[in-house]
């Protein structure tokens, strides 16, 4: 049983594979890397992400043996993706900018050496900015990542120290200023609805991102998720009324700046979209290496998803064996449309009709019914040509993607 938001997906359900064709040509290829430690582990956060090793000799090590699993790990995915360009690669974490430039030129040499890269692929890393000096993103700009993201959450020293960062305001500001120098595409993270904030002090938090005229900007809902310190401590947050106003003012402010708010919570530039985050939403193939990366990849049979073993211990004991996947499953025919609606309905602009077909391998029809109730809700724009959410549908985007999960199967 899978479970979501309040709907669980009975692995059960019918599989009507026979409806089933292998696209034309496979979806575009992205690669994801997972770098798992950060200085500490922030109150709020459910990624996996683990606090690095105390001294700083011993996370050296551990760097340098997960850099080389993640190489076997990548040398033994190879067939998966045999002959396939990548267009974009990921390093996520976790607070991959803890790795030297040194560590990253190795990584991402080892990346060019074993898998064809495009021309023009986008390579990004997240970085902290309580982890960065400026010759350190000099580096990672030489190593050849072209694309910055930072972790800025708020400028306010108040917020920032409630939400157990390990940067205030003004390095905060450096750090995003350091990004403008060293590359000409860059991200700020900024989290709102933070505990006790009213709309001003979100819209002073966006001011201050602005002023650093980022290209990119990814505004998140503070979210409280299970198994974090803040879920067993709950912080005071703004309520739903509150939230939605200051999700609303921000929308306006961000699209005065220029920005177009392309997904839920991504907003760029024009021609600053993120190529990476793009494949997701459009159901794109994607290989995942690193601790506890999920993959996705589109094959003659079917679309089969990967998970790494998780625990960074875990993941370095498995590279001894080089078994690193710890759960591989083929997706039921019967899942493919949820799965591609959960990610296509979060763009704002929708996605072209013709698209679930070529990443799907199932004919729109598949979806036709859970299409028009949507419809007659007011969720989804009556567009033939385009599956695209409506200001409604996007208000209550989890009602919506529910729609599209698959029948259970009548025992
Ligand atoms: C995986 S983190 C990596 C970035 C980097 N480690 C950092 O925190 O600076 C990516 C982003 O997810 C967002 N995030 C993490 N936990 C969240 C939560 N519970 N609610 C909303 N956004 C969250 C934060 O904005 C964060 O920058
Ligand atoms: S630094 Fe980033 S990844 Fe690490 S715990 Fe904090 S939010 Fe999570």
């Amino acid at each position: 049983m899978v479970t979501f938001g309040s709907h669980s997906i009975d692995i059960r359900t019918a599989d009507k594979s026979a409806a089933w064709r292998a696209p034309s040509q496979p979806p575009p290829l992205s690669l994801y890397v997972h770098f798992p430690w950060c200085a500490r582990k922030c109150p709020y956060c459910d990624f996996n992400s683990h606090a690095q090793a105390d001294g700083e000799l011993e996370a050296a090590q551990l760097r340098s043996r997960y850099l080389q699993a993640l190489r076997e790990d990548l040398e033994s995915a190879l067939p998966a993706v045999w002959g396939r360009t990548v267009r974009s690669v990921f390093i996520g974490g976790g607070t991959p900018s803890l790795m030297t430039g040194e560590e990253v030129d190795g990584l991402l040499c080892d990346i060019r050496a074993l898998l064809p890269l495009a021309p023009d692929c986008e390579i990004t890393l997240e970085a902290n900015p309580g982890t960065m000096e400026a010759q350190r993103f000099r580096d990672f700009r030489a190593a050849g990542v072209n694309r910055l993201s930072l972790g800025i959450q708020s400028f306010d020293d108040d917020q920032l120290t409630r939400l157990g960062r390990i940067h205030d305001g003004r390095q905060a500001v450096r750090a995003a200023e350091q990004a403008g120098q060293h590359f000409e595409r860059f991200n700020l993270d900024l989290m709102w609805a933070l505990p006790g904030q009213t709309v001003d002090q979100a819209l002073e938090d966006l001011q201050r991102a602005l002023e650093l005229t980022p290209p990119h900007l990814s505004l998140y809902q503070l979210t409280i998720e299970p198994n974090t310190v803040f879920a067993k401590f709950p912080p005071p947050l703004p309520d739903e009324d509150l939230a939605f106003e200051m999700q609303q003012r921000l929308q306006e402010r961000a699209s005065r700046a220029g920005f177009g708010h392309y997904e839920v919570s991504a907003y760029a530039q024009p021609g600053q979209t993120c190529v990476h985050n793009l494949n997701y939403w459009t159901f794109g193939d994607y290989l995942g290496i690193g601790a506890g990366a999920h993959s996705k990849l589109t094959g003659a049979d079917g679309v089969v998803r990967q998970e790494r073993f998780s625990r960074p211990e875990s993941y370095l004991n498995a590279a001894g064996a080089r078994r690193f996947i710890s759960r591989e499953h083929r997706v039921p025919a019967s899942e493919l449309p949820f799965e591609f609606m959960l990610n296509a309905l979060r763009l704002t602009e929708g996605v072209p009709a013709a698209l679930f077909a070529e990443r799907t391998g199932l004919g729109l029809s598949a979806i036709s019914r859970p299409l028009d109730a949507a419809e007659a809700r007011g969720l989804i724009e009556a567009d033939p040509t385009r599956i695209r959410a409506t200001p409604l549908g996007l208000r209550f985007l989890s009602d919506l993607q529910s729609l599209f999960l698959p029948e259970p199967v009548t025992p």
